[in-house]
């Protein structure tokens, strides 16, 4: 394995110039292909970027009639309405503000009594739309991509995952205390993740600066999630300078 991977390209820019290069990559998809099957984030990191989605929506810049969308993973446990489940996050930052059919968009149910089922109803979906033209990510201090904890494997589909306590300590700045960060969540697997056919991450700050570390540089390896996009032959990584520190 080479110590970098030629195949990843990597963009450094300021933030917000960051954000708005990944804003123009999802709106250029959509431009090619109106109906787009999209893989969305949540968290800090894509807030910006579905800012300036909203605002080229408003300019006339994009249209999402069409578009279908997949988000990588939700909580279990956390009703939709709840302020801090992923449903409630895109429907503040980005579905209520665009004109996307809500029967587009697809988020796992963290309430399900049958999460096995309910995971695999949701990659079956996928598969039917298309599956994803583009995936957006977001990446974890530890590696993670979705909720794709270390140890995950490349082989693993969509499922109800164990967060970490650093993940649960990472989010925790969202809840009144940690304890209220559920233990556990529905996300895509590894396996999912890769079979987008084209991917952009998105890498804000210095406490990313090791995960994107081991995202572009050395060999695959299980305690690194991020490290199995080497396997992907159309990765774009976009980073601020902070993020892209450790390399
Ligand atoms: C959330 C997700 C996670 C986040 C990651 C970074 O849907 O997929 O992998 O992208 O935890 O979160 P932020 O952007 O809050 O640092």
């Amino acid at each position: 394995m080479p110590a970098s991977n030629p195949q990843i390209k990597l963009v450094v820019a300021d933030t917000l110039s960051a954000a708005k290069a990944v804003a123009q990559i999802i709106a250029d998809q959509v431009k090619v292909k109106p109906n787009a099957v999209l893989g969305l984030p949540t968290g800090s990191t894509p807030i910006p970027v579905y800012e300036e989605l909203v605002k080229m929506y408003q300019a006339g810049l994009i249209d999402f009639e069409q578009v279908r969308t997949f988000n990588l993973d939700e909580y279990v446990g956390l009703k939709p309405d709840h302020p801090e489940s992923y449903a409630a996050f895109m429907a503040k930052h980005l579905f209520s503000k665009i004109n996307i059919p809500t029967c587009q968009t697809h988020l796992l149910d963290g309430l399900t009594p049958n999460p096995e089922s309910e995971c695999k109803a949701y990659e079956d979906r996928l598969v039917k739309e298309g599956g994803m033209d583009l995936l957006f990510l977001g990446i974890g201090e530890n590696g993670h991509l979705g909720f794709n904890e270390p140890f995950s494997q490349v082989g693993e589909g969509t499922r109800m995952v164990m967060l970490t306590v650093e993940t649960r300590l990472a989010n925790s700045r969202f809840f009144s205390a940690i304890d209220q960060v559920p233990t556990h969540a529905l996300t895509m697997g590894l396996r999912t993740i890769l079979s987008s056919k084209s991917i952009v991450l998105l890498a804000i700050g210095k406490k990313k600066a090791k995960a994107i570390k081991m995202c572009l540089e050395g060999e695959i390896k299980d305690e690194w999630p991020c490290s199995v996009l080497k396997g992907h032959e159309d990765v774009l990584v976009v980073c601020d300078g902070d993020a892209a520190s450790g390399m």
